[in-house]
């Protein structure tokens, strides 16, 4: 296994630390016990708790979805904007409430929370029962941290990235659709974003790496794989021998997996040479994660999305006519600062233009160390919560009218299990991303079927299998 090289790293922590972890023979030295996991934030953290959690039952540990069942808590963080922030402290309220009652209790803390040294010291001063920090650079560390703990706060974060390493076990959410990093961090460096600081910079995976991985998965059955990283079209772009996104969603998809996803694209990077790919293989998927953030080019300016509003609609024209049936799907801020209304008004133009599938939409929260915090902001948040309101409405509007086209249609849904809210009723996705409440036999779990759709909502459809 290639490990990461910490040498390069710059070491928060005064403790000098060495890389032990480079097998999986971690002694199973907590049997019997359980721990409980919690993430929080975008697929990224959801795929980095697949990695903890195998660790952790390579460790001796057993799952629990009850936190006061907990021999040990990891909660994995997102620091995207400030709500996510609050969450978090939040919950280690009462962790620390629960650390009361069973002192053995070991509180762990990871993800992009961790990466930002503010967040490190209020720990340090104000959550002193917090054992283990841990950053989104060293996850391998974990095992050895928590065989190690001490019950007196341990604080191994690095700052700076080190190398891609391969061979990382998971133990995943699913069997029927994996995630499947392909690349690391993020060069883009948007105004508002806390990424490219508490990710690293851009870091591709080798192609055959990935290829491997996803061989592997078919192998083992899996109907989709969603290729993961925060800006895929940039992909292979930092590699020593340069290599394009298109080229390796092609290579993925002649691997004949049954389905093939990728999140997130920026319209900055997305090539044609893309679009004619993903209109070429039937099993990729014709649906499109497409951020926007604006529709006024004086804030995408100002965001450094390197994009106009124009370029974006060519682009969003062009991905519409040469990829049958595709939805597309958007992020949008309101409210960067000193947004207009003649600005947020360019913003609910391009989604009337556009007639997003779906979006989701937030109010900016400034971030520390982001060079849009620095700007002084005159609108209220009155103001900014009027227009998310706005903007949600007609977005939702659309939402409700792109999936009432599909009612009496028969669309293929790999069925993934039970509905969580209507346990006579399975769930599943259709190839454009929609959720789906199935009615039909559990034997279908794990197979893409065709449902007609019967009704739509604005974020669902209810259909029945034929
Ligand atoms: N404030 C509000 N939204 C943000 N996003 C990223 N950074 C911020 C921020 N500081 C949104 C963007 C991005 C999505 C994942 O989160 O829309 O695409
Ligand atoms: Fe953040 Fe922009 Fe990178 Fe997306 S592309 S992760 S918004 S810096």
């Amino acid at each position: 296994m290639n490990l990461p090289d910490l040498n390069k790293a710059r070491i928060r922590t005064d403790k000098k630390v060495e890389f032990k972890n480079n097998s999986y023979n971690f002694p199973k030295a907590f049997e019997g016990k359980k721990f409980f996991l919690k993430t929080y934030g975008c697929q990224m953290n959801v795929h980095d708790s697949e990695e903890i959690r195998k660790y952790l039952e390579l460790l001796g540990f057993s799952e629990t979805k009850e936190l006061t069942m907990a021999d040990i808590v990891v909660l994995n963080t997102c620091a995207i904007r400030e709500n996510a922030h609050d969450k978090v402290f939040g919950y280690l309220g009462r962790c620390k409430h629960l650390k009361h009652e069973n002192p053995d209790l070991l509180i762990c803390l990871g993800g992009c929370m961790s990466q930002e040294e503010s967040v490190v010291n209020e720990i340090k001063n104000k959550h002193p029962y917090v054992d283990i920090i841990f950053g989104t650079h060293n996850i391998n560390e974990l095992p050895k941290l928590i065989l190690e703990a001490k019950h007196k706060q341990d604080i191994e974060v690095y700052s700076i990235e080190g190398d891609v390493y391969e061979n990382v076990l998971y133990s995943r959410d699913s069997k029927i659709t994996a995630w499947v990093n392909i690349m690391y961090g993020c060069d883009k460096f948007c105004t508002y974003c806390i990424v490219p600081y508490t990710r690293g910079k851009q870091r591709s995976r080798k192609l055959s790496d990935i290829l491997t991985e996803v061989e592997e998965l078919k192998q083992n059955n899996y109907q989709e794989v969603t290729l993961l990283g925060q800006n895929v079209n940039a992909y292979g772009k930092d590699l020593e021998e340069p290599e394009t996104f298109a080229n390796l969603l092609e290579k993925v998809a002649q691997t004949g997996i049954p389905r093939v996803r990728f999140v997130t694209s920026h319209p900055w990077d997305f090539t044609s040479e893309m679009i004619d790919v993903i209109a070429k293989y039937d099993n990729i998927m014709p649906y499109i994660h497409l951020p926007i953030q604006s529709g006024s080019d004086r804030i995408l300016k100002l965001m450094g999305r390197r994009y106009t509003k124009e370029e974006y609609l060519r682009l969003f024209n062009e991905i519409k006519e040469k990829i049958k049936n595709v939805s597309i799907t958007t992020d949008i801020i309101v409210g960067f600062p000193n947004e207009t209304e003649e600005d947020f008004l360019e913003t609910l133009d391009i989604v009337k233009k556009c007639q997003f599938d779906g979006a989701f939409t937030f109010i900016y929260s400034p971030r520390e160390g982001t060079p849009a915090s620095l700007i002084k902001d005159n609108v209220s948040l009155k103001e900014k919560e009027s227009r998310l309101a706005r903007l949600n409405e007609l977005v939702n509007q659309y939402s409700l009218a792109n999936n009432r086209k599909l009612e009496g249609k028969l669309v293929p849904v790999l069925i993934l299990g039970i509905s969580e809210k209507d346990k006579n009723k399975l769930y599943g996705y259709t190839d454009t991303m929609k959720l789906v409440n199935v009615s039909g036999d559990k034997s279908l779990i794990g197979q893409i079927v065709n449902v007609k759709i019967l009704a739509a909502k604005s974020f669902s459809l209810d259909g029945v299998s034929e």
